[in-house]
């Protein structure tokens, strides 16, 4: 079962973005999947690895995008990714010292943050980019 479902309303009408998007959902839908089915911890751990990897990659690539297009909220949009590696650089750090609530927190911070981050800051750059027909 996934904890989220891709959406046609979560699109930004940019399909490297959309596309980025839905993988990010796919990491996250992994990573509830295996902590609801008490997978291993090294699993949990490769998931969040995963996850980090994987954001990195896309904030690149839509802050290169701001970049090239002189986006005006950059700055405030870039420190809501820095935000974002801070915290779970935090989860990591406590989930490998054994504290095994943090899966629960984990999962909260990051419905949040889809919801937060993905759904409204997001979208807020859309109709710039689209100015410059970004894909
Ligand atoms: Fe799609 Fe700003 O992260």
């Amino acid at each position: 079962m996934n904890l989220y479902e891709w959406k046609e309303n979560y699109s930004v009408d940019i399909k490297s973005i959309d596309a980025d998007h839905q993988g990010i959902f796919k990491i996250i839908n992994q990573l509830f999947n295996a902590m609801s089915h008490g997978k291993a911890k090294e699993t949990l751990a490769e998931f969040l690895a995963q996850l980090v990897d994987y954001t990195k990659t896309h904030f690149k690539r839509e802050e290169m995008y701001f970049l090239a297009t002189n986006y005006p909220d950059t700055v405030e949009h870039k420190l809501q990714h820095e935000f974002f590696f801070e915290k779970i650089e935090r989860f990591k750090k406590q989930f490998e010292s054994g504290d095994q609530q943090i899966t629960v927190e984990l999962i909260k911070f990051l419905s949040d943050w889809l919801v937060n981050h993905i759904l409204i800051s997001d979208k807020k750059y859309m109709s710039h980019l689209k100015k410059f027909k970004v894909e």
